[in-house]
């Protein structure tokens, strides 16, 4: 097995969430948990912005950035653009169901394209030294997941790549929004452990519907990875258990309150770059998921943090009504920059 072992856990790659503050938020709860960017169009990648593409800090590591494209050239360019920008890892996606994406002839539609993917992730391979992985379901439409699948697997496989995470259902690919199909086409996780039967020595992850740790667990008997997707952006605190549960590290932080000051430090840092609360705040709305003053907390930060000139006091006055319920560690906000000790 090639060293990509390591990665057990990671969060998906998600459009419009995983963008860099996101990710620096996830960073805060585990520094082993291999993060995702939202998919980028290799197109854009080789003839646009290229900073404000795949920009990242070096906090994120390790870090994955997910391609989009069926051009092995085009996709080969992209690759080593990211390679050059430092990236852990670069990921194809043979997985998204959107129109805009079907018209360009990439992600799920590719199910049906094992050969132009290998010929894709062989292009990509031959110009990085990073680890080349694809991201794919177990087939589309009306293709027989056993046949699709292997179908694909077979050929990445030929071409060395280093790893294959599965989201464990068909993409529909006429009739459902690019939403439906993370729902309604049924998971088969069998499907998946069999896949990774047939492959004893590549890389096999598995995504799709997990929302717990000891689900993930379950999963690692089976499989060698667990990719999490909305469960840890709704509930970024089962990240926290990551590095102990998964990599036998000591976890990052001990309290959400500990979470919470620690990316207060990131928030003031990037208000004085020019960036908005908002764009930062919105992703820690779920921190408090399932907790008394989940509500009070999501409330706050909503409501504030879109209001002109919103600043990291939005942030405090969200963990005061947590604190306000005595709940948490109850940190006073004066102490919350030493934060560093506390019950969960
Ligand atoms: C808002 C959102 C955006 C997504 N964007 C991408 C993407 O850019 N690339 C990709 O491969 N999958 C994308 N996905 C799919 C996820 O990576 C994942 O496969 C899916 O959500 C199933 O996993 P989960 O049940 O753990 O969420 C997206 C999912 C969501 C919710």
């Amino acid at each position: 097995m090639t060293k990509y072992q390591a990665h057990k856990i990671a969060v998906a790659p998600m459009m419009e969430w995983t963008d860099p503050y996101c990710r620096a938020f996830h960073r805060v709860l585990t520094r082993h948990a291999l993060l995702y960017t939202e998919m980028v169009a290799s197109a854009a990648v080789v003839h646009g912005d290229r900073q404000r593409l795949l920009g990242f800090r070096d906090l994120e590591h390790p870090v994955a950035c997910q391609l989009g494209g069926s051009d092995p050239r085009q996709l080969a360019e992209a690759a080593r653009i990211v390679e050059d920008f430092g990236y852990d890892e670069v990921n194809l996606n043979v997985g998204c169901p959107s129109d805009r994406v079907q018209s360009g002839r990439f992600g799920a539609c590719l199910m049906r394209e094992p050969d132009l993917v290998a010929e894709s992730v062989a292009a990509m391979k031959a110009v990085v030294r990073i680890p080349v992985t694809v991201k794919c379901r177990i087939g589309v439409d009306d293709q027989d997941p056993e046949v699709a699948l292997d179908a694909l697997a077979d050929a990445v496989a030929a071409v060395k790549v280093d790893g294959l995470w599965v989201h464990a259902r068909k993409a529909w690919l006429k009739g459902l929004s690019p939403k439906e199909n993370r729902d309604i086409p049924p998971l088969d996780y069998d499907r998946v452990h069999r896949l990774k039967q047939r492959f004893p020595d590549l890389f096999i992850g598995i995504n799709g519907g997990i929302g717990s740790l000891d689900e993930a667990s379950a999963q690692m008997s089976h499989v060698d990875g667990v990719m999490l997707g909305r469960a840890a952006y709704h509930d970024p605190w089962l990240l926290a258990g990551v590095d102990s549960r998964f990599h036998g590290a000591v976890d990052p932080v001990e309290s959400r309150a500990e979470a919470v000051a620690r990316f207060r430090s990131f928030l003031i840092e990037r208000l004085q770059d020019g960036a908005r609360a908002n764009q930062l705040l919105r992703h820690v709305l779920g921190l408090y998921h399932g907790v008394p003053g989940a509500r009070a907390w999501r409330r706050r930060l909503t409501v504030d943090a879109v209001r002109p000139g919103a600043g990291v006091e939005v942030l405090d006055a969200a963990l005061a009504e947590i604190d306000q319920l005595g709940l948490d560690n109850s940190l006073g906000l004066g102490q919350l920059e030493l934060a560093g000790a506390g019950g969960r």
